[in-house]
């Protein structure tokens, strides 16, 4: 594999697209927003110079890797020559079921197609396509170039070549792979959503304030993060819906969201991407008054 497309240029496209291009991939980055694009080639541009700074890449490895990105706003023209394609466009089912009936239509009959989505379900994403033996989840983690994990989800249909592939191909980005099964949640937001659902109901309920809470995870689990921070940083929002999906499809009220992130998510307050949500990130980084308010928000 040389060709890789990526769908999607904003907090994981860019990312995929830096990692790909740093180990020499050529890659096409796509998306509907031209400004999304620009964005995108200036936070890689700035990742790439923190990688400098810190002594682990040079000057030359930065513009070869620039040199491998070619943006794109048609989808058409930037997949056409891809052996794989990453798609990381918006968590939003008719959305993905629609990029990938295109992708089906427009990428070469022997490419891969494969999906980062956080919790949408890889065996009906691939049902829209006529390869479903070509078509997984390749679930990288936030940032990208740093966070080790890649969780390759099989779909029902994934053959063991697709699989194998991108086994591989994620070893050759330095990632650690973990081959696990298409049912909700995969196993990473399976576990993780459930314990950031329950600090949340341990703010609820009052039984301690946000960076109470945060700290017992922190100093007692050794966490880097704790889980109401960490929720911030992945976007309420995109908890709130990952839990729907959790919820939805076991059907077991274990996994109903709690009301307190369902009112701040319609409130607005979405974490770090908005500015706000268990903490205030708009100068600096302080806890946010979150209703109902506890002791330890005054
Ligand atoms: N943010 C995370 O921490 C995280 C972690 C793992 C997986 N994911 C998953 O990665 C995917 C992307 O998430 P994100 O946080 O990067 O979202 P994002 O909102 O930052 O970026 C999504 C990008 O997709 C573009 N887009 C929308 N429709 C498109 C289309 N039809 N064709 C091309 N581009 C299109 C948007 O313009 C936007 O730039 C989602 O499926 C999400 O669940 C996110």
């Amino acid at each position: 594999m040389k060709n890789i497309t990526i769908i999607g240029s904003g907090t994981m496209g860019n990312g995929i697209a830096h990692t790909f291009a740093q180990f020499g991939y050529q890659v096409n980055l796509v998306d509907v927003n031209i400004d999304a694009l620009g964005r995108a080639i200036t936070t890689i541009t700035k990742n790439l110079e923190r990688q400098i700074a810190k002594g682990t890449l040079t000057e030359d490895a930065k513009n070869l890797t620039l040199a491998n990105i070619t943006t794109f706003t048609d989808l058409q023209t930037g997949v056409e020559n891809a052996d794989l394609i990453v798609e990381a466009a918006t968590e939003n089912i008719n959305l993905k079921l629609k990029i990938f009936k295109d992708l089906d239509q427009f990428a070469k009959p022997d490419a891969i197609l494969a999906s980062n989505t956080s919790s949408i379900s890889i065996t009906q994403i691939a049902s829209v396509t006529n390869r479903g033996d070509k078509v997984i989840g390749m679930h990288f983690m936030n940032p990208v170039p740093v966070m080790k994990l890649v969780e390759v989800i099989r779909g029902y249909a994934t053959s063991d070549e697709t699989t194998n592939s991108v086994m591989e191909l994620s070893k050759k980005l330095a990632k650690s792979p973990v081959e696990v099964n298409d049912y909700p949640g995969f196993v990473a937001n399976r576990i993780l959503m459930p314990m950031i659902n329950e600090a949340i109901y341990t703010l609820y309920e009052g039984v301690a304030g946000v960076s109470e809470i945060d700290t017992v995870m922190k100093l007692g689990m050794a966490h880097p993060m704790g889980p109401l921070q960490l929720a911030d940083f992945i976007g309420l929002d995109v908890c709130l819906a990952i839990l729907n999906v959790l919820n939805q499809g076991f059907g077991n009220p274990k996994y109903a969201p709690c009301p307190l992130l369902v009112n701040m998510v319609m409130a607005g307050k979405k974490g770090v991407k908005s500015g706000e949500g268990f903490y205030d990130y708009t100068n600096g980084i302080k806890e946010a008054i979150v209703a109902p308010k506890f002791a330890s928000n005054h």
